[in-house]
């Protein structure tokens, strides 16, 4: 870990986006050291492009496995079902307008963070969005950052990079060492200038299913400029496989100073498996609660209460929670075992979430695939498993898997074979990129 002290280091002028126009700041290089980002162009997701690809091959009578989507294929607790039914059947719940969210599922939420942080976080504090996607680029507009630079993680779950483009801010990276799996605080430090207004840490992590420690956070927000936010997303926080204490306390009760420069999103979509339901929620500083409010009143009107009566019931089910816990950590072990004998490919390390990484760079390189989209795309037509290509997340050369699939070991066992070279499946109607022969 390192220490440090605000930045006092100039903007990058030159990065910033010009608005309506196609920047020429996009050919100057990241100090990252990544490739350049058109923050002018917003990219497809690549995990639809596989999900929708292994659908049609689906469709086409071959047995497909889906490791793509963070969605869970196990049914919701029926009590959480029930809680939703009744409310679309009651009349007076399901017509209920509340821009700022459910006010008992507000109430629930501040109890949690209450009991977590020791202190009283006020249902003010607490709005209801429909996800999480849909409240980043409108936090990062009320935290200051369009026009000025908001600083994420690399790799990072894309949605940052497109809601700063979204409000026409420019993106920095830190990185995340993909050795240690930690963040390398000197690339924090390198990254932040004083056009720094909002800093994104996720943890775990999306794709590693990394964790952040106390003491990187801590050293983050000493680095972090005084009129600068962190925007801590925790989506995955119930999902680790070990006891790490979670970060939500030490952000809510950490000194004044830290507590009103930090913004929590998390949502039910994830641990609680609710990813259709469109249920997710941001805690704020008092400072910015009237604000997004604000900006709810105008831009979602309402969530759909029904749903947020089914959130509700969802709190009271922490047991579902950790039951997906266990089964997705003995997949991780499938993976572990699976994977760890072969040369072709490194499995990185995860202590959870809903995803782990196959680094697959020499495997791509050495059979002559393009990209990895075109080793996912051989992968789905030869082995019928939907992987993401890590090009999503800035990981060129490694493929996302989800925990979420009830058949995960099994298709795990088939990107064994394929990586081993045991595949026996046809590329049927594949038009790939392939050059070279997979072994
Ligand atoms: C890290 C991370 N943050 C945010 C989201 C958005 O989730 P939702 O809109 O379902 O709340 C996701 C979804 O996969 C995610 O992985």
């Amino acid at each position: 870990m390192t220490s440090g002290h605000a930045s006092s280091k100039p903007a990058r002028s030159a990065m910033m986006p010009q608005r309506g126009t196609r920047s020429p700041s996009r050919a100057i290089p990241p100090r990252s050291g990544y490739a350049a980002d058109d923050p002018n162009t917003i990219p497809g997701f690549r995990m639809f492009a596989l999900d929708e690809a292994a659908r049609r091959h689906s469709e086409a009578g071959r047995d497909v496995i889906l490791l793509t989507l963070g969605k869970s294929d196990l049914p919701l607790h029926p009590e959480i079902v029930a809680a939703i039914t009744r409310a679309v059947s009651d009349p007076d719940r399901s017509s209920l307008v509340f821009p700022g969210g459910l006010p008992e599922l507000r109430e629930a939420l501040s109890a949690r963070y209450s009991a977590l942080a020791g202190q009283t976080i006020s249902p003010s504090r607490i709005l209801i969005d429909a996800g999480t996607s849909s409240l980043y680029p409108n936090l990062l507009r009320i935290l200051g950052a369009a026009g000025h630079e908001v600083v994420i993680p690399k790799p990072y779950y894309p949605l940052y990079r497109v809601a700063a483009s979204l409000v026409g801010a420019s993106v920095a990276y830190y990185n995340i060492d993909l050795r240690t799996m930690s963040i390398d605080v000197d690339s924090v430090r390198d990254a932040i200038t004083t056009a720094t207004r909002v800093l994104v840490v996720n943890s775990p992590g999306n794709p590693l299913g990394n964790v952040v420690p106390q003491d990187d956070m801590v050293a983050i927000l000493r680095l972090l400029p005084a009129d600068a936010f962190i925007l801590f997303d925790e989506i995955y926080e119930n999902a680790l496989f070990s006891n790490e204490s979670p970060l939500a306390p030490m952000l809510l009760h950490g000194s004044a100073s830290a507590s009103s420069r930090v913004v929590i999103t998390n949502s039910f979509s994830k641990g609680y498996r609710m990813y259709t339901k469109r249920v997710g929620w941001c805690v704020l500083p008092q400072s910015q609660s009237e604000a997004m409010l604000s900006v709810l009143q105008h831009t979602r009107l309402t969530v759909d209460p029904s749903v947020q009566y089914g959130a509700v019931e969802a709190l009271r089910r922490e047991d579902e929670v950790r039951s997906l816990r266990t089964i997705h950590e003995a997949r991780w072990k499938h993976a572990v075992a699976a994977f760890s004998p072969l040369s072709s490919v490194r499995l990185l390390p995860s202590a959870g979430g809903f995803y782990c990484t196959l680094d697959c760079t020499e495997f791509a390189r050495f059979n002559g695939l393009a990209s990895d989209s075109a080793l996912a795309l051989d992968i789905l037509y030869r082995t019928g498993v939907a992987t993401v290509p890590g090009e999503d997340f800035g990981l060129p050369g490694m493929l996302r898997l989800s925990f979420t699939s009830s058949r995960f070991e099994e298709a795990v066992d088939r990107l064994r074979d394929y990586f081993g070279g045991n595949a026996t499946g046809a590329i049927d109607g594949h038009i790939g990129a392939r050059k070279g022969a997979v072994p």
